[in-house]
């Protein structure tokens, strides 16, 4: 793709799963097995088009209240795919970052999380951010709360400062696959002037195509941050 504006940050909404394999008559954690496995593809190809960071929205806040197999299942792929993109992108200059609540998750899931991050505390090419346990509105209290304990006043700056994604700056662009048409609690401070994306195409069947399509269009808007 050649002369198009690259969003620097890129949010996706990785949505689908679940239809894709009932579509299929199979269960919901196969359409996750699927989703899973199509991550790294993705993620190559962001970095490649020339996007700098990348936040993965893998499971929210609200994702407790499914079924437990469902959740022990998106659990168990979270911890093997993990452990697969430490090897992935720790020499490829990438650095990882989970983010969201961690004290509600496994201490095993943790262990791997840490592992990962540490093992890619020095990388300065491009951040991929998982988001586990995440929600926006919790975040933003988070962030609130830290500002309250360190005695700072609680200004659009310090608020910006205190978010998990404050590394990489504000999404430019956020992606949802799946059909529906809301951010589901997804980046919400960073992401008032995002550029949003949606398509019906269901995350499994989300591919390079399907991505440039996104930074296409991502290309063609004109952002205005509220002026003229
Ligand atoms: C939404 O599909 C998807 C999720 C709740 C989980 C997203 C997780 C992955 C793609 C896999 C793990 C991620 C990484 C980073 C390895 P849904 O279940 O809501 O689908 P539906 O809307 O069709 O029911």
């Amino acid at each position: 793709m050649e002369n198009i504006k690259i969003p620097s940050h890129v949010g996706i909404i990785m949505d689908g799963n679940g239809r894709w394999a009932e579509k299929r008559g199979k269960n919901r954690s196969y359409g996750h097995k699927q989703g899973s496995a199509n991550v790294d593809a993705i993620v190559t190809h962001a970095f490649e088009s020339g996007v700098k960071s990348l936040t993965l929205y893998a499971f929210s806040c609200e994702n407790w209240a499914r079924p437990k197999e469902e959740v022990d299942e998106l659990m168990k792929l979270l911890k093997i795919y993990f452990k697969k993109f430490i090897k992935k992108v720790v020499n490829n200059d990438v650095r990882l970052r989970v983010i969201g609540g961690r004290e509600e998750l496994k201490p095993d899931l943790i262990k791997v999380i840490e592992d990962g991050e540490n093992a890619t505390k020095d990388n300065k090419k491009n951040n991929l951010n998982i988001a586990i346990n995440y929600g926006g509105r919790q975040e933003v209290v988070r962030a609130v709360n830290k500002l309250i304990e360190q005695n700072q006043p609680i200004t659009d700056q310090n608020i910006s400062k205190n978010l998990d994604t404050a590394h990489c700056g504000d999404p430019d662009l956020i992606i949802r696959t799946g059909g529906e048409y809301r951010v589901s609690n997804f980046l919400l401070y960073q992401g008032a002037y995002s550029e949003l994306y949606f398509t019906d195409v269901l995350w499994p069947d989300f591919n390079e195509v399907e991505f440039d399509k996104a930074i296409q269009s991502f290309g063609q808007r004109k952002r205005r941050f509220g002026k003229v």
